[in-house]
């Protein structure tokens, strides 16, 4: 016999992303900027769990936890009140996040936090959407949301919340080094990127990708990718954050393939060719460069998923 037992208890994961490249283009009217970038998912992850209670909370725990608000602007809360909004669900959660990704890295952590909250609670209420039929609501918690829905390697347009896929077969290899000091705020690098731009006095044109790295991405030459990594923040997050000059510097001259600031920084990645490439450039990143924690990881990867259900009757049911 076979019970039909809702979840109580909802466990989605949810990975980080960088941008391969970044092309920003003017600033629109709304204050945003219109954009032509590679998003590419790594396997850092934050864990979302989403429970009913009587009243909407977060608690937020692990290793990047500092700084994460735990009230009522906390996204993720604001994504699962969205979809309650949405779909008519007169219901709370009690919702726990798990972070490993940074805080204010440039890897999306909260939008990371906001797209598994959307998929744990339409796990947790039996809603049943597809990820197209979420991207709506994700894209107005934010431009990253959408991406993080989906995950994998995808060209983002307008403010970036617009995908189409990218054929990448195969792994690529990273070293992140991350601050272990403070953050970049996203408009403030948005803001500098405007001023440096406003000093140069060159007109900004709409932004177009290079079709170097998609051509690239579809035969995984490390080489390539990493040639063709392209940030147009990066000048922007490495006049706020000098030091990011020097990280560049050491991981370059320690061997990366590629190296570059993750969107609005402060996190740098390197593109190495091997797993075995990787535990050598971050030990001499680690030993030789500027402070900061040194991530592996590789990418792509999968987007938010369901990886548990709790149900009223049994313990937790792993499902990924
Ligand atoms: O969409 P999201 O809330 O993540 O964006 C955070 C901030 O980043 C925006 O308020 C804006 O300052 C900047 N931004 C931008 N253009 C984009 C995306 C973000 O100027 N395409």
């Amino acid at each position: 016999m076979s019970l039909a037992v809702e979840p109580r208890g909802v466990t989605a994961r949810v990975p980080g992303k960088i941008n391969l490249e970044l092309v920003v283009g003017p600033r629109r009217e709304d204050g945003y900027h219109e954009l032509a970038t590679v998003f590419h998912t790594v396997g850092i992850y934050d864990h979302v769990t989403v429970s009913e209670a009587d009243d909407w909370s977060v608690q937020v725990s692990g290793p990047t936890a500092e700084g994460v608000p735990t009230d009522s602007s906390n996204l993720a809360l604001k994504a699962a009140k969205a979809l309650a909004r949405r779909y008519g669900v007169d219901r709370c959660v009690a919702m726990g996040i798990e972070k490993n990704i940074p805080v204010a890295g440039g890897m999306a952590g909260g939008s990371a936090d906001a797209a598994a909250a959307l998929v744990a609670c339409d796990a947790l209420w039996g809603l049943q959407l597809t990820r197209d039929e979420l991207e709506p609501i994700a894209a107005r918690l934010g431009s990253d949301v959408p991406f993080l829905l989906h995950g994998g390697t995808a060209i983002g347009s307008g403010r970036g919340e617009r995908l189409a896929p990218v054929l990448a077969r195969g792994e690529l290899h990273w070293v992140l080094w991350v601050s272990n000091s403070s953050g970049l705020s996203t408009p403030a690098v948005y803001a500098e990127c405007d001023r440096l731009r406003a000093e140069a006095g060159a007109p900004v044109p709409d932004p177009t990708p290079s079709g170097d790295l998609v051509a690239a991405l579809r035969t995984m030459d490390t080489a390539a990718v990493g040639a063709a990594l392209h940030n147009d923040l990066q000048e922007a997050a490495c006049t706020l954050y000098p030091v990011l000059e020097d990280v560049l510097e050491a991981g370059t001259t320690l061997g990366a393939q590629g190296a570059i600031v993750s969107g609005s920084g402060p996190t740098v990645a390197f593109l190495v060719g091997t797993q075995a490439e990787a535990i050598d450039l971050s030990v001499g990143l680690a030993a030789r460069g500027p402070t900061g924690d040194i991530r592996r990881a590789t990418g792509p990867v999968a987007g938010a998923q369901v990886v548990q259900h709790v149900t009223v009757a049994g313990g937790p049911n792993a499902t990924g």
